[in-house]
């Protein structure tokens, strides 16, 4: 809490503030340790830093989605749509478009654009579905690990509820299972004591692992006999690697229990034209512009129209599919750098990703992982992320993230190569 220095204190902030989202989180810490001022203290030179710190993606957008933003801008009438506010469920358009998107690349059927409500991000919309979904205290099942971000969504969103784990990550043997049968009879025993939504990334961060269809069927099937809802976060949906998931296709025609979440942040390379969207039964739709009604009034006109007019192209031309391909082969690429440079340097358990943007190490011999990241960036200039926050089988673990460096394969190497010679202390 931040005090001026009058004589008279400053008034309570609400409890939600000062008590629940007190202090750093784990990623803000960790992103504070690497601000610049702060490498420098160290002794490092920040532009000699390698960082795997960084939840992103760093491809360049396709041209035709640049294209669609100039026709806009050069155009002065649809430059003028542009800045008008779209309805509360967003630009009927572009939603019509996503859901022929969603059909044509992953076979997705029967999406109508009623099933489609825009927004800001998934970062705004989970918090939002959260509330149309739940009640505050109800209590939220997540897989352990899961994306760090959730706790204090949950917090803001649900006063009172708490995150329950399904264990995922065997954190002795660094197997992911999450096993049908365990874990799933966890899920049931949680779910007779109220918890009414399960939501599970997929690929996941910070794992990058997608859980077996049995187990997403099983959880779904869990979820409806219960009346509650699966939510699977779909942020990094078009970066799968192997053979499509079948979760990819599901739709919630005919899974009224099931709501799916996306973004352009990843796949785009949108992380800052902000633009999300649900895919939901028409009755979760309708309660959620409800709530959109106050909280976001409108979703992004631009980013809606330029989304539409992209889609529409490149699914007409076919582009879209190879821009999907093109761009997914990249990443497995690099994550395939990333795994065989923590082999043949460093020797640690590691998950092989499946999709998205990471994978997770145990720290040697079981260090703390804070401490352990801080002694490896001031030795060595390589940032990783500590698994704390991520959920209770990554208190001893690290997160590396190769997203960032799908252009750059041999800075993947020279970092593992740094970390390997500091900790072997051999001269290299
Ligand atoms: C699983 C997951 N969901 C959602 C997000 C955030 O997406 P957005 O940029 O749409 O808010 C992230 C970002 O890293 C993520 O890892």
């Amino acid at each position: 809490m931040v005090r001026t220095g009058n004589k008279k204190s400053f008034p309570h902030l609400s409890n939600l503030v000062e008590e629940s989202l007190c202090g750093l989180s784990p990623i803000q810490t960790i992103m504070k340790m690497a601000e610049e001022r702060n490498i420098v203290k160290m002794g490092l030179n920040p532009e000699e830093v390698i960082s795997f710190g960084g939840g992103w993606c760093n491809h360049h957008a396709p041209e035709n989605l640049r294209n669609a933003y100039k026709e806009i801008v050069e155009n002065k009438t649809y430059f003028h749509k542009s800045g008008r506010y779209s309805t509360i469920a967003g630009d009927y358009n572009c939603r019509e478009q996503l859901a022929r998107f969603e059909k044509n690349i992953y076979g997705v059927k029967g999406l109508q654009p009623s099933n489609i409500i825009l927004g800001h991000s998934s970062t705004q919309l989970f918090h939002d579905i959260l509330r149309v979904l739940c009640n505050a205290g109800d209590d939220i099942c997540f897989l352990d690990p899961t994306y760090a971000n959730y706790v204090n969504a949950v917090k803001c969103a649900l006063p009172g509820s708490k995150m329950r784990f399904i264990p995922a990550l065997e954190s002795n043997t660094w197997e992911y299972l999450p096993d049908p049968d365990s874990s799933l009879e966890v899920l049931k025993s949680r779910c007779d004591k109220g918890a009414r939504v399960f939501v599970i990334p997929v690929p996941d961060n910070p794992t990058s692992q997608i859980p077996t269809d049995e187990f997403l069927k099983g959880s779904l099937e869990i979820l409806e006999d219960r009346g509650g809802f699966l939510i699977l976060d779909c942020a990094y949906k078009s970066l799968w690697f192997g053979k499509m998931s079948r979760c990819f296709s599901w739709s919630s025609i005919d899974m009224p229990n099931l709501v799916t979440l996306h973004s352009n942040s990843k796949w785009l390379s949108g992380l800052g034209r902000r633009l999300g969207w649900i895919e939901a039964d028409v009755n979760v739709t309708s309660g959620l512009e409800k709530l959109n009604e106050s909280v976001l009034l409108s979703p992004d006109t631009m980013h809606s129209m330029a989304t539409a007019r992209f889609l529409e192209k490149t699914l007409e031309d076919r582009s879209l599919k190879s821009f999907i391909d093109e761009t997914r082969r990249l990443y497995e690429k690099t994550a395939a750098v990333m795994i065989d440079s923590i082999d043949d340097c460093l020797g640690w358990n590691r998950l092989k990703p499946q999709g998205g943007l990471y994978t997770c190490c145990p720290t040697p011999e079981g260090e703390e992982p804070v401490g352990f990241v801080e002694r490896v960036l001031k030795n060595t200039g390589v940032l990783l992320i500590p698994g704390r926050g991520f959920g209770p089988s990554m208190e001893q673990a690290v997160r590396l993230s190769y997203g960032p460096l799908c252009y750059g394969h041999e800075l993947i190497k020279e970092g593992m190569e740094r970390i390997g010679c500091f900790l072997s202390k051999s001269k290299c």
